[in-house]
């Protein structure tokens, strides 16, 4: 029997996402050189890549996530972050997901070096993971980074994430192996710090 899915309404993100301070909006392809300026920071970059950023991974980076924006349906959003106050792009939001269907996510964040300690990542995260539980209906949201990223493994833990295992030397850039820390949220337990911090 073939079934008629035409009638299914497959979610999206509904963006700009505001937050108390932030605003996450789609890319447009003159973002690249804000993205450059924070990217190519030594203290950005070091536990994800091992080399500086050029300019044409910078914008080519940011040209596909334009052209991910009009690809239906939508899995993968790469987001910038503003402040909403004064417009500046400081930092980026990411959402991978699996096909509709599957209930996987996988969420990324990056806030530019002269933002840090601001609370912004986990502002960003935070969005992130109640849009993706709750638009999109997803049942696990991942997220994972270098296992001496120290930050980064504090924003996962304060969305509530368990940690879930480590990847040993599973990807190799700049000349050398990298492992990954893999912390993970479920529905039910997102569900769970919802209710228990709006009693
Ligand atoms: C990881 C990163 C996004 C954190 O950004 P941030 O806006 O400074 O994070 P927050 O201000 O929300 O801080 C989150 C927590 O991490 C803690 N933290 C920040 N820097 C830390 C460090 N170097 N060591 C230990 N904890 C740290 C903060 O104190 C805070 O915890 P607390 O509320 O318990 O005090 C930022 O360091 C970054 O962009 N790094 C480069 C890109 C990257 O590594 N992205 C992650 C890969 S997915």
């Amino acid at each position: 029997m073939r079934m008629n899915t035409s009638s299914i309404e497959i979610p999206s993100l509904s963006l700009p996402i505001k937050t108390r301070r932030l605003t996450i909006r789609e890319y447009t392809d003159d973002d690249w050189s804000d993205v450059y300026a924070y990217v190519r920071e030594e203290a950005f970059w070091k536990f994800q890549a091992g080399e500086a950023p050029t300019e044409e991974k910078v914008k080519a980076l940011i040209q596909w996530a334009v052209r991910e924006q009009k690809i239906a349906p939508r899995v993968n959003y790469f987001l910038a972050v503003t402040e909403t106050n004064s417009g500046d792009l400081i930092g980026e939001a990411v959402l991978k997901c699996l096909p509709p269907g599957h209930g996987q996510g996988d969420v990324g964040f990056g806030i530019a070096r002269s933002q840090w300690q601001k609370g912004y990542a986990t502002e960003v995260a935070r969005a992130l993971v109640d849009a993706g539980f709750e638009r999109l209906k997803l049942n696990r949201i991942s997220a994972q980074c270098a296992p001496e990223n120290k930050a980064s493994i504090r924003v996962m833990q304060k969305l509530g994430m368990a940690r879930e295992g480590l990847l040993r030397e599973h990807y190799q850039a700049g000349g050398k192996y990298w492992s990954s820390v893999i912390y993970a949220l479920l529905a039910r337990e997102h569900e769970k710090i919802k209710t228990n911090t709006t009693k």
